[in-house]
């Protein structure tokens, strides 16, 4: 949700910048700028609504001898998108310009009073009060010091921030402020480094300091950066980590979009998150601080998340009921932070998420600490602030993923989620270790089940067709095959822009069976499974009344096969696991859609991938 980008050192800024932004576009794509900055502390402005492409044909040409510079690619939040409210924001005097991430909730009475003291706005942006704050402050208390005048400009702000800010007045220098957004900082022989995630950081550095809650950076020419408290008391050890992937996980590497390729990375990563999962005594979690006690001694689950991080946890509640005898609730963050919850003395919070940084569910975690459970992250990302803020953290280990619809994420998260079930399962004694052995040989053979999947591709080539003309379509599955219904539903939806509507297919019948008419799409998710058989009789309900059947069913299924348009096969998987090896199918079927309606399948509209605004 909006991409930021900073350097100052000893190179040209501009390449880095528009490859930083490149990098971050999957945050958000309707327009982009870049604040360039000379020596002498003149600044140079582009902007543009539309994507980073247009800004790099603008820049194209110009005298880019700069050496300082931030830049930003914007997904809007107040204001349209335009050439005008294309971040960065300038204040009166064209002296201070700022790049921001995220939302300042009282920016209406900032520009109110700024207004009367005579500031005059040229955006309908939040972000550009920040610029007249900041500018009002060197002019006053600040004297000058910009990282004085940021440090009292955000002690007005309430909301949420991530911002990168030059001044004429400061030549050189970036000053950088965080709170509720991330950043992240990198310091090198060349220069200094500020991006909103480390993908932008992959190949100039893999040691990366993490901005923390309320801290203000003041990055300088000769790579030196200085961290401090929102009050400006020097931090003087800042949090750093390592980025344990090369640059080129975040590229292409030969194939045509990266959806495509994540889709195909997903056996390998389920492989490297099974590696050494099984000890003597069961599965191996050793990232988890909490003590075994307080582990066994868990009575209640709740797990809280967004969209398919939000499907991960209907499955997984499974698991954890199923195995681990946890009454669990599933939540959407979103609506959770607004409801009572009802917590015992050893509750678990479990939640997950791809990107580690969206705010509804980091907002969950801590309402959920401050009723004194204990949280435990599924994330995908290295020192996200989900990690960095909770009890124990699961890496799943998925590498970047940059198409905004998730997909190798979410088939690691059910995995994940697996092995976390077994593991609280064996603490409480719930589950004998034969069978925790048993579970993890029947993950171990996912990865394969997913390769034959994905030989398969050309099946969702053909059911493609069923889609490319059609105004609506309905996926239905029982079980935790609804579940992969909803997923694949949303799928399409978010890449295809073609309404899905997911429904569990038992109740199909007390209304959506109603949008069905001749040739109406319906994928039914039918896997080898208990409801088999009474997901073949909806299945007959919808097929009665003329719709066109895509059918995800076992090999060798004749009963289904006779009554499909379209067969998706899989080879035969236990049940339990079924969602992770299904979902692969619907997610090729999403991406063929998408492809043949000419939709960008990994920059969907209105869509970006890190949701860092509530
Ligand atoms: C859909 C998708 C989103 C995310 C959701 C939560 O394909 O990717 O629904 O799952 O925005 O994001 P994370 O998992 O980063 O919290």
């Amino acid at each position: 949700m909006c991409g930021i980008v900073g350097y100052t050192g000893n190179r040209p800024a501009l390449p880095f910048l528009l490859n930083g932004l490149r990098t971050l576009e999957y945050r958000g794509y309707d327009s982009a700028g870049v604040e360039l900055e000379d020596a002498s502390g003149e600044l140079l402005e582009v902007k543009c609504r539309g994507r980073v492409a247009a800004l790099a044909g603008l820049c194209e040409g110009l005298d880019a001898h700069q050496t300082i510079g931030i830049a930003h690619t914007r997904w809007a939040t107040h204001g349209e998108p335009s050439d005008a409210n294309a971040h960065p924001h300038r204040d009166c005097s064209g002296r201070v310009a700022v790049v921001h991430n995220g939302i300042i909730e009282n920016y209406q009475e900032l520009a109110a009073e700024l207004a009367e003291r005579g500031h005059s706005f040229k955006s309908e942006t939040d972000t550009e009060v920040i610029a007249h704050l900041v500018e009002e402050e060197l002019a006053g208390a600040a004297e000058g010091d910009l990282a004085l005048a940021l440090s009292l400009a955000a002690s007005r702000l309430t909301g949420s921030w991530a911002i990168a800010c030059v001044s004429a007045d400061a030549p050189g220098e970036i000053l950088c402020a965080r709170k509720g957004s991330p950043l992240v900082l990198a310091s090198t022989a060349d220069g200094a480094y500020a991006a909103s995630d480390v993908t932008a950081l992959a190949h100039v550095t893999s040691h990366v300091i993490n901005l923390d809650e309320g801290g203000i950076a003041r990055l300088l020419p000769s790579g030196e950066i200085r961290v401090f408290e929102s009050d400006l008391t020097p931090v003087a050890e800042p949090g750093t980590f390592d980025i344990d992937w090369n640059a080129s996980a975040a590229t292409l590497g030969g194939y045509p979009d990266f959806m495509a390729k994540e889709i195909a990375e997903q056996p390998e990563a389920i492989e490297r998150l099974l590696e050494g999962r099984l000890g003597d005594s069961g599965i191996v979690l050793d990232e988890l601080s909490l003590t075994p006690e307080e582990i066994a001694a868990i009575d209640r689950i709740y797990i809280v998340a967004c969209g398919t991080s939000w499907h991960v946890g209907l499955i997984a509640r499974a698991y954890f009921e199923r195995w681990a005898g946890v009454p669990t609730t599933v939540e959407c963050a979103s609506e959770f932070n607004y409801e009572e919850v009802l917590t015992t003395d050893h509750t678990l919070c479990v939640i997950i998420t791809q990107s580690g940084e969206t705010a509804d569910t980091l907002a969950s975690a801590r309402k959920m600490r401050a009723v004194g459970a204990k949280v435990i992250a599924i994330t995908n990302v290295l020192g996200s602030t989900a990690a960095r803020e909770s009890d124990g953290v699961i890496y799943v280990q998925a590498g970047p993923e940059i198409a905004v619809a998730s997909t190798k994420a979410y088939t690691a998260q059910l995995v994940a989620s697996a092995l976390l079930a077994l593991f609280l399962a064996r603490a409480n004694d719930s589950i004998s270790l034969k069978e925790v052995r048993a579970r993890y040989r029947e993950m171990l053979r996912v990865p394969e089940l997913i390769r034959i999947v994905l030989s398969r591709a050309w099946q969702d080539e053909v059911a493609a067709r069923a889609f490319v003309d059609a105004g609506s379509s309905l996926f239905l599955g029982r079980g935790l095959s609804s579940t992969t219904a909803r997923e694949g539903a949303l799928k399409l939806k978010e890449i295809s822009y073609l309404h899905a509507e997911a429904y569990p297919a038992g109740e199909m019948k007390h209304g959506p069976i109603a949008l069905v008419e001749q040739g109406y799409p319906v994928v039914v998710v039918v896997p080898e499974s208990p409801v088999r058989d009474k997901t073949i009789s909806n299945l007959q309900e919808v097929n009665a009344r003329g719709a066109c059947v895509i059918a995800l069913a076992t090999n060798g299924d004749v009963r289904v096969a006779q009554l499909a348009d379209y067969l998706l096969l899989v080879p035969p998987a236990p049940e339990w696991l079924s969602p992770v090896v299904d979902v692969v199918h619907l997610q090729l079927l999403a991406r063929y859609v998408a492809l043949a309606r000419g939709c960008d399948v990994d920059k969907p509209r209105n869509l970006a991938k890190s949701v860092t605004v509530e």
